[in-house]
């Protein structure tokens, strides 16, 4: 399980204090003077890892760690405790960043090999644990560099091989959790690359990821699986003879031509579910004639997260394989001003005949995701319908830059995702279609208008693509916080987080 940035992960066996590594990795719950292998460590190497504890006041909170040379006193070179918080509140998803810490840890002492003692909470857990170890490890290393041309960037990175413990006695798992240990890193490792590409799809200037090339990397990643996964990529003709009026006025102001892609995954056994994952696919906003202000325009080339995640996500699923048939559908264009691009009062016919007056040519999302919507209900037919959206500043506002918000009438299914998405850690919080607020999307020229005001805002966006899901069940999901971040925390560096893709992965391969 070769990762792509050089990390191999494997499965250690026999006692991680004989083991010779160049850094032993641990976790401790609070307090590491109750920690027995805290204790037992601390003891072979002569009592100095309380003593560093003690003088760097390391007490097992979250984000604490502290590493130490062993000078000869077990086999491993340098000793790492990192802190994982109160064991009672440690979720699973926790692990990424203690994992992440490990790996970055490693680089930084220059470490080529590194063993991790997973922490003992609780056998059931333990699949899902390595799971999240693999991808923290490679969510955690993940730098997007390429147009950094300084020396220290050039640098390969010293960490080679990534160990994990899953028993603190060395004890040999027997062959069938072995197996399923074994699974776990592959599974995690395959996410982790699919959340690291969209990344780097986010990452890149909206120069380089146009439609075009975004319709270039589904193609690339369809070739990849051959016979399990296909894409069709309609271009602005084919759109036009669709009726896409919404999705095409959008595009219509920049030089980069349009592209809408459909990636389909069929499984080998007759499907149980046909499942429709929309992403939103601008690959820059400039707010059109509605025009930003340089400093919200500054960061709108992650303005295509939602079409990322999706077409990342594809490639997971191919390879980990789903019961069900898997759709990805991208309605890719940039929102620019130019002499042709379109006004405020312009009517757009939809491709559903809903006729739609332009208020506000910076809410052009909801205008590609209505076609979109339109496609998928009308052609894919899907039995479930997601869509991701960096669609408002107002969720950000409600929500805060790290949370989804949520919005879906359909209580099963809403509820089915929401607690897919407890599980992989990604936060995500429900907020309500609020009917009333349709009053705000009234026109006197057409069926309604493409803006609210401003209060609600990420509610009147989720009314508004309601109207084109109609009955099928749906679920909204806002990613506009969330997609990129100019906080840290060791699984995710700066700038686009993948925000979703390992949510719609283990979504469409469980179960
Ligand atoms: N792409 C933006 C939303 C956004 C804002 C994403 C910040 C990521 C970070 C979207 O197209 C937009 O401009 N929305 C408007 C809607 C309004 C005009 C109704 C907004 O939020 O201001
Ligand atoms: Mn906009
Ligand atoms: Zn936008």
């Amino acid at each position: 399980m070769d990762a792509k940035g050089g990390i191999e992960l494997t499965l250690l066996q026999g006692s991680p204090l004989e083991a010779r590594l160049d850094l032993f990795a641990f976790t401790t719950f609070g307090d590491p003077s109750k920690d027995s292998t805290f204790k037992s460590v601390d003891s072979a190497l002569g009592g100095v890892l309380a003593d560093i504890a003690k003088s760097e006041s390391f007490d097992g909170k979250t984000g604490q760690s502290i590493v130490v040379h062993t000078h000869g006193r077990i086999a491993a070179k340098r000793v790492l405790v990192v802190g994982g918080g109160a064991r009672s509140e440690f979720a699973n998803p926790h692990i990424r960043d203690v994992a992440a810490t490990c790996a970055n840890t490693a680089n930084k002492v220059g470490a080529a090999t590194l063993g991790f003692l997973l922490p003992a909470l609780g056998g059931s857990r333990e699949p899902l644990l390595v799971q999240f170890v693999a991808e923290g490890v490679q969510l955690g290393t993940y730098k997007f560099g390429r147009y950094l041309t300084g020396e220290d960037h050039k640098r390969p990175l010293s960490l080679k091989s990534f160990g994990i413990f899953t028993d603190s006695k060395g004890k040999k798992p027997a062959a069938g959790p072995a197996r399923v240990f074994a699974a776990a890193i592959a599974r995690g490792s395959q996410i982790a690359q699919a959340v690291n590409h969209a990344r780097d799809l986010i990452n890149e200037p909206a120069a380089v990821v146009t439609p075009t090339a975004l319709a270039a990397d589904a193609e690339s990643i369809a070739k990849k699986h051959k016979g399990a996964l296909s894409v069709t990529v309609l271009d602005a003709q084919q759109c036009e003879e669709l009726g896409m009026g919404m999705f095409l006025a959008v595009g219509k102001g920049s030089d980069q031509e349009p592209r809408f892609i459909h990636m389909t995954y069929k499984p080998k056994k007759k499907s149980k579910k046909k499942i429709c994952f929309i992403g939103k696919g601008i690959t820059f906003d400039s707010g059109g004639y509605t025009l930003k202000p340089s400093q919200s325009m500054e960061d709108m080339k992650v303005d295509m997260s939602g079409a990322a995640a999706v077409i990342s996500a594809m490639d997971a699923i191919a390879t980990l394989g789903s019961n069900h048939e898997i759709h990805a559908v991208a309605a890719c264009c940039e929102n620019l001003v130019s002499g042709r691009a379109y006004k405020l009062g312009d009517v757009l016919i939809s491709m559903d005949g809903t006729t739609v007056e332009i208020n506000n040519t910076d809410a052009e999302g909801r205008l590609t995701l209505g076609d979109a919507i339109t496609y998928a209900r009308t052609k894919i037919q899907p039995d479930e319908l997601f869509d991701f959206a960096t669609l408002t500043g107002a969720c950000m506002v409600a929500l805060g830059p790290y949370t989804a918000g949520v919005l879906s009438d359909h209580e099963s299914l809403v509820r089915s995702w929401m607690s897919v998405a407890e599980r992989t850690g990604e936060d995500m919080w429900r907020l309500p279609l609020t009917a009333r607020l349709r009053e705000q999307l009234k026109s006197s020229v057409a069926d309604m208008r493409n803006a609210g005001d401003r209060f609600g805002g990420a509610i009147t966006a989720g009314l508004f693509l309601k109207t084109f899901a109609k009955d099928t069940p749906w679920v909204h999901v806002d990613i506009a916080g969330p997609a990129s971040l100019t906080t840290t925390r060791p699984s995710q560096p700066k700038g686009g987080t993948g925000f979703v893709v390992s949510t719609i992965v283990e979504y469409a391969t469980r179960s």
